[in-house]
């Protein structure tokens, strides 16, 4: 818990986001799958056809930071949303809900409580603040909740859409959330889980740092995929926590 604490803060609280120590740790001691692009239509190493189906779209998305403060039409915003709204939940529950930041003095207010290595998105003209509570969605007695689970169903489905849309959506956790929720009037017993940022690409990445301005042109970065998928047993070897 405290390792992960610890490395949420160093990437998203400083400007140290693809470099920091720890992801260095993380990567040597794996070896680091890339996804390039010119995968798709091919082959991958675990046998699957990039061009079938979603994988292309599923593809062109990458939590990219070079944005730009043009407006977003809310025709288009209330696509993006009815994508997020059509994910599947536990007994149909539709635990998430969605505060839509697209107005002054909100947006420009709630940029205040971004951390510092977010700076980059500042320039966004809407942040979708997704937010929910445990007692909106099954939970099960042996422990199982899946309020998180339904809105990160939800979330996924808007950034796809909004990416197929021709927008970038990227999903953040750098933020402090009790000053957000007091400035968006959400419940004290609701989570701020996320906030998903969005804008339209920018032609230029001049604004961003050096760490930054290499990460949005390189590639894909994954664990080797035998680290994530075990057939018919749980053969993985995960170091105790
Ligand atoms: C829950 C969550 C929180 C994240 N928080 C941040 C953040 O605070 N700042 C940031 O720059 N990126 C953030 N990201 C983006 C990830 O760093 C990014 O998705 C990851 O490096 C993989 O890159 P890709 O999405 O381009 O494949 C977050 C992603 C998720 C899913």
């Amino acid at each position: 818990m405290l390792i992960l604490w610890f490395e949420l803060m160093s990437e998203y609280y400083s400007h140290c986001v693809p470099t920091c120590s720890s992801n260095k740790t993380a990567e040597s001691a794996l070896v680091t799958q890339r996804l390039s692009p010119d995968v798709v239509g091919g082959t991958y190493p675990f046998g699957g056809i990039m061009s079938d189906g979603l994988i292309p779209a599923i593809m062109s998305r990458r939590a990219r930071r070079a944005i730009t403060g043009q407006p977003i039409a809310r025709d288009i915003l209330e696509t993006i949303l009815t994508a997020a709204h059509l994910a599947p939940s536990c007994a149909n529950s539709q635990p998430w809900r969605f505060v839509v930041v697209d107005e002054e003095p909100a947006l420009t207010q709630v940029k205040e409580y971004l951390s510092g290595g977010n700076y980059w998105a500042k320039l966004s003209p809407v942040i979708v603040a997704v937010v929910s509570r445990a007692d909106l969605d099954c939970q099960i007695p042996d422990g199982r909740e899946y309020h998180l689970f339904g809105c990160g169903l939800a979330s996924m489905n808007l950034m796809l859409q909004a990416t197929e849309m021709g927008l970038i959506a990227h999903p953040i956790a750098g933020f402090k959330q009790a000053p957000i929720k007091t400035l968006l009037d959400i419940p004290d017993d609701f989570t701020l889980i996320t906030l998903i940022i969005l804008g339209n690409p920018a032609d230029t990445d001049q604004l961003l740092s050096e760490k930054h301005r290499l990460e949005e042109v390189s590639e894909r970065s994954r664990v080797p995929i035998s680290n994530v998928v075990a057939w018919n047993r749980f053969t993985f070897s995960e170091p105790p926590p």
